[in-house]
């Protein structure tokens, strides 16, 4: 790297301007926390005076010339970028830059169906037309998996026009698709090539890590910082490569929607978490992969899991496997992963970081440690001998493919009414409805109700999953077109 890494201009910019005792006739109005000893109290006095607002030390996020520009040529180095955004509206608003860029009304974009909700919501304000690609399934496990390159091929031959595809790295569960593959065949069509890399923060780190998308030539990638790179929840990167996307283009799009008003915790916790990557990444990654290779070895030993590991490769739709989403399916114990999620939460204080009818999901990052994998591990073996009971059936699960009626945004627009959401199958969804997490979406605005999609909406309702997306907040309504 050419650039010091070992710096962190914002953070080092907001502490002069502390230590300067600067006297604050701006906002905020808590005046550096003096004016609510409550918030004091929660956050503490340091976090309180470093919640300042922009001034011309410690730059403006909306128009970077100092520290926050500087911050971002340290980010985009880190991470193998020619360019980099700092986001305070976490991965939504930086995938939805993303498409915006990408994509104006009309124009085509196409994408895996099993994205999360941010991605068809850019649909929605940007007037871009889906070209969905149905991921692989694995049907043992009930999930689903990466596009498959010959699907990719396809799609793009059928959509010659498409100005970009979409791709996650990796999903939930793990998984990546072939996109040194897929790169290549979009380039070829001069399509660009963005990812959802919301999960994917480390992959520029760890030895043993699946590539990140910039390192394969991606346009664009998106990455939450906050979930496996150390910063705070919500802080975001938006990382550009120059080649074929005009930066300053990006930037004016992320000024639509973006705040004026960027949070300085969010903005010098990524510089810190760049810091970090950036000195000590590669080390604490590959901790992060021991620990959890350790508890997937242990969890084998209970039997009755299935843990996910590489093994599940298969050059294709899974090209490449995240060890760290430590992942196990349940099915064999007789439990969902919603249930699972519910017993560790309430019984043993443990909180996973999502489950479906099938599997649940531990993330295995910078901070955790070995007492608290066997803490988890211990959970497991109990959980086996006190619930046991029959094998479970797999249930389809994460998304069910779809029949598109109209697009995400004339949907959305359209006039609609309320039906019960039990009495709405083959009618016309004006909106989402979904299990929180992971957020992909079972029903999309535009998409017929399915009978399938229905049942597995209740069945993941009656296991205890969070269910979002309709207007009604208690699910039992769901909005539809009305012609
Ligand atoms: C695949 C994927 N993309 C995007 C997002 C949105 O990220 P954020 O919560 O940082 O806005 C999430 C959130 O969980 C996600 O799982």
């Amino acid at each position: 790297m050419e650039l010091n890494q070992n710096i962190a201009p914002i953070y080092e910019a907001l502490k002069k301007l502390i230590a300067d005792n600067t006297i604050p006739f701006d906002v905020p109005g808590h005046k550096r926390g003096k004016g609510n000893p409550l918030l004091q109290e929660f956050i503490g006095e340091r976090a309180c005076e470093f919640d300042v607002n922009s001034s011309k030390t410690i730059d403006n996020a909306i128009h970077p010339t100092g520290v926050i520009r500087e911050a971002e040529k340290l980010m985009a180095e880190a991470f193998c970028a020619d360019d980099a955004f700092l986001m305070v509206n976490g991965t939504t608003s930086a995938v939805q830059a993303m498409l915006m860029a990408a994509c104006k009304e009309g124009e085509k974009v196409i994408l895996p169906r099993n994205v999360h909700k941010s991605a068809i919501n850019a649909l929605i304000i940007s007037g871009a037309i889906p070209v969905y690609i149905n991921p692989g399934v694995n049907n043992e496990l009930g999930i689903s998996l990466g596009m498959s390159v010959e699907d990719v091929k396809q799609t793009i031959e059928e959509n010659p026009d498409a100005k970009a595809i979409f791709i996650i790295n990796p999903t939930y569960y793990g998984i990546c698709s072939n996109i040194k593959e897929i790169v290549k065949i979009a380039h070829e069509y001069e399509m660009l090539v963005l990812i959802d890399e919301a999960h994917g923060t480390h992959f520029y780190f760890g030895d043993s890590s699946p590539f990140g998308g910039m390192q394969l030539g991606a346009d664009m990638c998106a990455l939450s910082l906050h979930k496996t790179g150390g910063s705070l929840t919500q802080s975001s990167v938006l990382l550009v490569r120059n080649e074929n996307i005009n930066s300053q283009y990006v930037r004016s799009v992320i000024n639509i929607t973006q705040t004026t008003s960027s949070s300085y915790l969010l903005l010098t916790s990524l510089d810190l978490a760049r810091k970090q990557l950036a000195l000590n990444g590669t080390n604490m990654i590959n901790r992060a992969v021991e620990l959890a290779d350790y508890a997937r070895g242990e969890i084998k030993k209970i039997g009755g899991y299935i843990v996910f590991s590489r093994d599940l490769i298969n050059g294709d739709t899974i090209a490449d496997y995240d060890v760290t989403k430590l992942s196990i399916n349940v099915s064999n114990i007789g439990l969902s992963g919603f249930e699972m999620g519910n017993i560790l939460r309430d019984e043993y204080h443990i909180l996973i970081e999502y489950g479906d009818a099938n599997n649940f999901m531990c993330v295995i990052s910078l901070g955790d440690n070995l007492e608290n994998i066997d803490k988890l591990v211990a959970a497991l073996k109990d959980i086996k001998e006190k619930y046991s009971c029959e094998k479970l059936e797999i249930v389809k699960a994460e998304f069910i493919i779809p029949e598109v009626s109209v697009s995400p945004r004339e949907a959305f627009y359209a006039r609609k009414m309320p039906v019960l959401f039990t009495e709405s199958e083959g009618l016309v969804s004006g909106e989402f409805i979904m299990c929180y997490p992971p957020g992909i979406p079972i029903v999309a605005p535009g998409e017929i109700i399915s009978k399938e999609a229905i049942d597995y909406i209740i069945y993941s309702k009656a296991k205890g999953s969070l269910i979002t997306g309709t207007e009604d907040l208690d699910n039992e309504y769901i909005n539809i077109l009305v012609y």
